[in-house]
Parts: structure tokens; C-alpha cells; sequence
């Protein structure tokens, strides 16, 4: 594989409205961002997604872009942007941006201008369409719920097109003038010193033009706009030429969220010629999923993430490096959905960190993921704000379950579980904001948060940091980052074992997922401990040989990083 000067980083992902408030309003902004630039530096950060920061309605919290140009008075200033951007550098932070350009919001000026004329220019850079008759043009179903087409105030019989919710209509990609818009917007971002963007929802860009019915998945009778997207050919012209126009000249870093991707073309993605450098590994992600909603999903094991994750990097280690998360914005946090009940313990973190962390690939941490953040405890649907919770609330209630137990079924995937303030202290409202959260924070602040475990030796947030500092250790550095993954003892059940071999060292990665210990042969001789979860001080790092079949006795919820020859 041909290094590239991220291979060896950790990234580290910003949910900006809830990681800092500098001002007191209650929103975090980019002011609290620098002030937590040496945290994040003292964690061994390399890289930092930040999530919109443009300007935006906040109908899908800033994922709806009213103006790619400017920084939402929430969030602060261009020139917080600037100096954040020179601060981060001081700190050889690189910065990431988030490039949402399948839609934009209804109310960027682009929009507007196709309101007042739909069949000028900027009509053009939509998709607007006839209905049939009054109603749709064909039965797609929108992310967020209801019909991918909303009629065009004022007109009779035309409707636009979203794939979100209707508040963000999809720009039309086959419109080169659109596409040769949002080149340039890249371009001036890049030369404001950037160093590249993770692309929003991009597998949407490409839709299947003929506009035409799918059979019904649901009672309501739309199919799923997934469905469409499967009949859509072409999307690796449209991202090869942003390659070509937009990354290339500035050497971007880039990573996609792609979901629904055709498999057979990952090489054409992330491969040496690739139009991504990276995208993230959601293998794990879409255990569970059901096509008729939430409500509908099935709990997932963590012998099940195993297998995942060793389908997913069987093949795409040989082509690339993708980006490995146990949570985002979007998702729920990692440990309260992956891990047992009774593994939900700073024990049972660490080991998810690790199997996270030692697994091949780029470790992408989410904020709050570092201390060990877990879901939150919903009393009432008042309490949500996410747009995707509302909606699959009303459809679980659609299909016969009570308010309580709507509100039980959706909890547990909100995306709001993530995007609850982060937990810097045990002041009010964990030191997030002096003033009222935009979001509650999790009643659990107390007991989990950065000070805490900054002072303690064998914290989750202490954990992260050695496990981050082996992929740039001078020893072990290149095993972590380049060494082939190969399962061990693959059909164990409730544990976790491979390994990584590298040109100068093998590591062999054991976690014991339940409470009872186990015994392992390791059929290597050990030559060295690197990382033990349950080691209290520096033991852990004690040189321990043993001869090669010897027993390994783990206790429970253990997690161990050993080196064998
Ligand atoms: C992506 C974002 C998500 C957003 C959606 C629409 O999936 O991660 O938060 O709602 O795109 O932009
Ligand atoms: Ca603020």
C-alpha cells in the first residue's frame, strides 16, 4: 500500500453545537473548539472532522446549508474559523470540513431564485418535475419520512425533489454549471487552508432519471429511496471529476460517507487511483437494520461486530485504508449499543476502544467517545430534537406500539444519544456551558467526564491515549498501521481475537467478551504485553515470555495486546 501521511494519524470527529460553549447562548462554537485544541493534542489527535458550521436553518442541525460560504453567527466568525485554523496548524492539527453538497437548504439563495422561476437557470439546479395529476411524480421515500417530492409553493403540479427532509431539496448533479458552483466553493475552502472535507450523504448525488415507481416496501406505498439508488449508474464520473476539478490540485484529504455502495467498486473509491482517500467502515453499523424502521431493529452482539468488521477489512485491506468508528452524530454510542449489559463498565470500554483501535484502518473517534460516553435515559418525546427520531417515533406508533413504547424502541438508535453536550467537568451542565444547553446534557455527568479522568491513571480517556500512541510508536508503529489483520479463533463465542502482522512484529489482540474468564493457548510464544485493560499501573508493559501453546488465563471483560513470535 502506498503510504500516505494519514495512514499512522487518529482522527477525531467535532459535533460543534455540543462540544463547547465559549459565549454562554447554550451552542458550542468555534471559539470553544480552539480553547480545547491542546486537549485534543495531548490526546494524540492528528485530524479533526468538524460537522457544519455553516450557515444553516438547523432543520437537520446545520446539515441544511443556507450559505457555503459563511460561518453561522451560532458558531462565530470567519475569522474564528481563520484563527482556528492557524491554531490547529500551530498544533499539526489538520482540519477537516464537512461537504454537504447532495442538497442544500430551501433557504440558500439558489432556491430561492428557482422559486421565483422554475424553469430558468436556477430551476436547473434542482430537480423539479411535473406531478401526476396533483400527486407525485413517482413513489420514492424520503430518509426523514413521507414522499421524496414536496409541490413547489405556488405552482400547480411541480414538485421538488429530497431525499432528506423537505427542507433540503437535492442540487441536480447532471447540471454542470451546478457542479462547476460547488468546485469552486471547494476550491475557495481548500485555499483558506483546509486540508480536506468528509463528504456528506455523496451516493445520493446520482439518481435514477427515469423517475418511475418501485414496488411498495411499506404500507404506505413508497419504496425506499435506496432502491432507487441501486438502478442509478454513473456516480464514479461525477466524483472523479470533483477528484479531478477539486481535490487533486490542493492534495485534499477526503473521506466519504458512503453507504449503499456497490462493493465490487471499492477499489475505484479508495484504491491508489481512488476518488476518495478514505471512507468509513459501517459494517458493524448496519447490523441489526430492518427496512421497516426503528422500531422493527434486532439487538446486536458483539460476536456479530466481530464477524463484521472481519468481512469487511478481508477484503478492503488489500485496497485501501477506510476509516474505522464505533459511533457518529448519527449513531448511538458505541458501548451502550455494542456492548453486554454487564460489559458496560469503564472495563468493557476499553475493550471495545481496543478491538476498535487495534483493528486495521484509520480510528475515527467521536467526541465524548474518549471518556466513555453512553446513551441517554429519554423521559418523553419533549426531550428529543433529532428530525430522524421524530419521524421513526410516529412510525413505530404507526404500527401499533403505545407512546411509551415508541419512545423505548426509538431511544435506543436517536441520533440526540450522540449529540448531548460533552462532559468536560462537574460543574453545571459538565462545564459545557454556563448558560442553558441547546440539549440537556446526560444526567450521567458526574460520574463520566474529562477532569476525572485526566487526574486517574486507568482511565477510559488514559486507555485511548496509550492505544493512540501506538500507532506512532517506533516499535510497533507500523504492525498497528499497515499489519495485515487475520482472525484468531474466529467461532469463540463472545470473544474477539486476531492478529496484526507486520514486517518487524506479529501482535495478538484477545478480548474476552463476557463476565466468567477464559483460558486461551496462544500458539505463539509471548514476548511482550503492550496493553492490558486490567492492569493496574504500569505493569502492563512489563516484558512476560512465555513458550509458544502456553495457557493465557483472561479474566473477565479482559483485553489484551500482547506481541508473540
Ligand atoms: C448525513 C449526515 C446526517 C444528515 C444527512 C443529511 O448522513 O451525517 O447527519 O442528517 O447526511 O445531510
Ligand atoms: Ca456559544
Amino acid at each position: 500500500m502506498k503510504k500516505r501521511w494519514w495512514h499512522n494519524k487518529t482522527a477525531y470527529q467535532i459535533y460543534p453545537k455540543s462540544f463547547l460553549d465559549s459565549n454562554g447562548d447554550g451552542i458550542g462554537d468555534l471559539r470553544g473548539i480552539i480553547e480545547k485544541l491542546d486537549y485534543l493534542k495531548e490526546l494524540g489527535i492528528g485530524i479533526v472532522w468538524i460537522s457544519p458550521v455553516y450557515q444553516s436553518p438547523f432543520v437537520d442541525q446545520g446539515y441544511d446549508i443556507s450559505d457555503y460560504y459563511a460561518i453561522d453567527p451560532a458558531f462565530g466568525t470567519m475569522e474564528d474559523m481563520e484563527e482556528l485554523l492557524a491554531e490547529a496548524k500551530k498544533r499539526d492539527i489538520a482540519i477537516v470540513m464537512d461537504l454537504v453538497v447532495n442538497h442544500c437548504s430551501d433557504q440558500h439563495e439558489w432556491f430561492q431564485k428557482a422559486l421565483k422561476d422554475p424553469f430558468g437557470p436556477y430551476g436547473a439546479y434542482f430537480y423539479i418535475r411535473e406531478g401526476k395529476d396533483g400527486r407525485p411524480p413517482c413513489n420514492w421515500r424520503a430518509y426523514f419520512g413521507g414522499s421524496v417530492w414536496e409541490p413547489l409553493p405556488g405552482y400547480d403540479n411541480l414538485f421538488y425533489l429530497h431525499m432528506f427532509a423537505k427542507e433540503q431539496p437535492d442540487l441536480n448533479w447532471e447540471n454542470p454549471k451546478l457542479r462547476q458552483e460547488i468546485y469552486k466553493m471547494i476550491r475557495w475552502w481548500l485555499e483558506k487552508g483546509v486540508a480536506g472535507f468528509r463528504i456528506d450523504a455523496i451516493i445520493n448525488i446520482k439518481k435514477d432519471l427515469r423517475f418511475s415507481d418501485f414496488p411498495a416496501d411499506r404500507e404506505d406505498g413508497m419504496c425506499a429511496g435506496t432502491t432507487m439508488l441501486a438502478c442509478a449508474h454513473g456516480i464514479l464520473d461525477f466524483l472523479t471529476e470533483m477528484k479531478e476539478e477539486a481535490f487533486a490540485p490542493y492534495h485534499a484529504f477526503t473521506i466519504g460517507e458512503l453507504f449503499d455502495f456497490d462493493q465490487q467498486e471499492l477499489k475505484r473509491y479508495i484504491g491508489e487511483e481512488g476518488c476518495f482517500e478514505s471512507i468509513f467502515d459501517f459494517a458493524p453499523h448496519l447490523l441489526g437494520g430492518s427496512d421497516h424502521g426503528w422500531y422493527n431493529r434486532k439487538p446486536v452482539t458483539m460476536d456479530q461486530f466481530r464477524d463484521a468488521v472481519f468481512e469487511s477489512k478481508a477484503i478492503s485491506q488489500e485496497i485501501g485504508m477506510m476509516a474505522n468508528i464505533i459511533e457518529n452524530h448519527d449513531e448511538p454510542r458505541g458501548v451502550s449499543r455494542y456492548l453486554p449489559a454487564e460489559g458496560q463498565t469503564e472495563r468493557g470500554k476499553k475493550l471495545l476502544a481496543g478491538i476498535s483501535l487495534m483493528s486495521f484502518g484509520l480510528p475515527f473517534l467521536y467526541q465524548g467517545q474518549e471518556i466513555g460516553m453512553t446513551n441517554k435515559m429519554f423521559h418523553s418525546i419533549q426531550e428529543v430534537d433529532d428530525i430522524s427520531t421524530l419521524d421513526e417515533y410516529q412510525t413505530a406508533q404507526e404500527h401499533g406500539y403505545s407512546n411509551d413504547e415508541a419512545l423505548v424502541l426509538v431511544a435506543q438508535m436517536s441520533r440526540d444519544n450522540a449529540r448531548t453536550p460533552m462532559q468536560w467537568n462537574g460543574e453545571l451542565h459538565g462545564g459545557f456551558t454556563t448558560g442553558i444547553p441547546w440539549l440537556p446534557v446526560n444526567e450521567n455527568y458526574h460520574q463520566i467526564r474529562v477532569d476525572e479522568q485526566e487526574r486517574q491513571e486507568n482511565s477510559v480517556l488514559n486507555f485511548y491515549k496509550k492505544l493512540i500512541a501506538l500507532r506512532t510508536d517506533a516499535v510497533y508503529g507500523e504492525t498497528v498501521v499497515y499489519g495485515r489483520q487475520e482472525p484468531f479463533l474466529p467461532d469463540q463465542p463472545d470473544f474477539t481475537g486476531f492478529y496484526r502482522k507486520g514486517r518487524e512484529n506479529t501482535l495478538l489482540v484477545l478480548a474476552n467478551i463476557r463476565e466468567t474468564p477464559r483460558t486461551i493457548e496462544v500458539p505463539l510464544a509471548i514476548k511482550k504485553v503492550l496493553l492490558d485493560n486490567c492492569s493496574t499501573g504500569h505493569k502492563a508493559e512489563e516484558t512476560k515470555e512465555t513458550a509458544a501453546g502456553s495457557p493465557v488465563c483472561m479474566q473477565g471483560f479482559q483485553f489484551l495486546v500482547l506481541e508473540v513470535f
